[in-house]
């Protein structure tokens, strides 16, 4: 366990996390030492009511990760993430059981993630037979009033998984995230194993849940113009920890940090007027088994200099985001 003290003026975010890490010990095979994998290290950010915090990074860089912490699916290594102002690493049973109806998630897959032996109703009303003591007449009642919300049939209500497209799957998977209102939903990848021309409508759906609800969004995703569409703040995330945080305008207007730029760079953007110098990635992401020292980045970085390759730079405020960069002054 953790053996931090539990700061006195606790914040009374929806969410904050604090230096939030998550490390995996891994095994190396007999003799050997154990590595260390630094999925998440050292992340820091504030959700606030009815938000949307966007996490991108390519694959592998801490995103599932960061959404496991906050769903409370694991426990974080070190730092600390307060729900309502309860920091969930101490906090005791009686406390978590009170927060961790706030968060839920929604999966990347609507074909895993719904179990196929259960009917629509069925799943949509299990949260609430483990959660409330609302009779079957009111739990029926809020299943099907959910259907509706997310455009779905009432005759939907009692056929199964299979009979779906995955549009239609992942509005079910919605649907069951929302029925114990949460106030933070968890969107891993959410409309990336959709079909483009149906991601908008499911993209839109979310947007007008929030709207209706005051739900705030974690919500992951490597799809730039996904995030241009719905995030408030950006989390650009390099090797479990964060290179540059801000406003998605600060962000998308003028990205700072490298890694950033050749993210944009490689998507294609909503407004047509918003050019841009053409920045690829360059060579693999290094593990996180043994990421390069220094700026975690500089093994692809054009504008990496030996200082770079020694010293962490910090992430720290420039032109009203946070970088962390040694070079932003002069390469901006
Ligand atoms: N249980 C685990 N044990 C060991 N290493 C892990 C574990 N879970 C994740 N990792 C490692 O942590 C790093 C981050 O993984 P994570 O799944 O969070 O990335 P991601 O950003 O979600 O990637 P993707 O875009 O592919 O979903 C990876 O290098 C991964 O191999
Ligand atoms: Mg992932």
């Amino acid at each position: 366990m953790m053996t931090q003290a539990i700061d006195t003026m606790a914040p009374t975010n929806l969410l904050e996390a604090k230096n939030l890490s998550r490390h995996y010990s891994i095994s190396q095979g007999f003799f050997k030492p154990r590595a260390v994998a630094r999925a998440l290290d050292g992340v820091s950010f504030v959700l606030q009511a009815g938000k949307t915090l966007a996490v991108v990074g390519e694959s592998g860089c801490g995103k599932s990760t960061l959404a496991r912490q906050v769903t409370m699916i694991e426990p974080p290594t070190g730092g600390q993430l307060w729900m309502e102002g309860v920091d969930i690493a101490t906090a005791d049973r009686t406390l978590l059981k009170k927060v961790r109806p706030l968060v839920q998630m929604v999966f990347q897959n609507p074909y895993a993630s719904l179990n196929p032996r259960k009917k629509v109703g069925a799943m949509l009303e299990e949260p609430l037979i483990i959660n409330t003591a609302l009779s079957a007449a009111q739990r029926a009642e809020k299943g099907r009033a959910m259907l509706a919300r997310v455009g779905l049939r009432p005759e939907h209500y009692s056929r199964y998984p299979h009979m779906f497209s995955g549009g239609q799957r992942q509005r079910i998977a919605i649907a069951r995230a929302l029925m114990l209102d949460p106030k933070i939903i968890v969107a891993d990848e959410p409309v990336s194993a959709l079909d483009v021309s149906i991601q908008a409508q499911v993209l839109n759906l979310l947007m007008d849940l929030q709207r209706d609800s005051g739900v705030a969004y974690l919500f992951i995703s490597h799809n730039l113009t996904v995030v241009e569409l719905l995030a408030d703040e950006v989390l650009v995330m390099y090797l479990g920890k964060a290179v540059e945080h801000g406003s998605k305008a600060a962000i998308f207007s003028r990205p700072l940090h490298p890694y950033t730029k050749a993210l944009l760079a490689s998507t294609p953007r909503i407004d047509p007027r918003q050019r841009q110098e053409k920045i690829m990635l360059s060579g693999e992401l290094p593990s996180p088994l043994a990421p390069p020292p220094g700026c975690a980045f500089n093994t692809r970085c054009p504008h990496a200099i030996d200082r770079c390759r020694i010293e962490v730079p910090p992430l720290a405020p420039f032109e009203g985001r946070l970088v962390a960069c040694h070079r932003v002054a002069e390469i901006s």
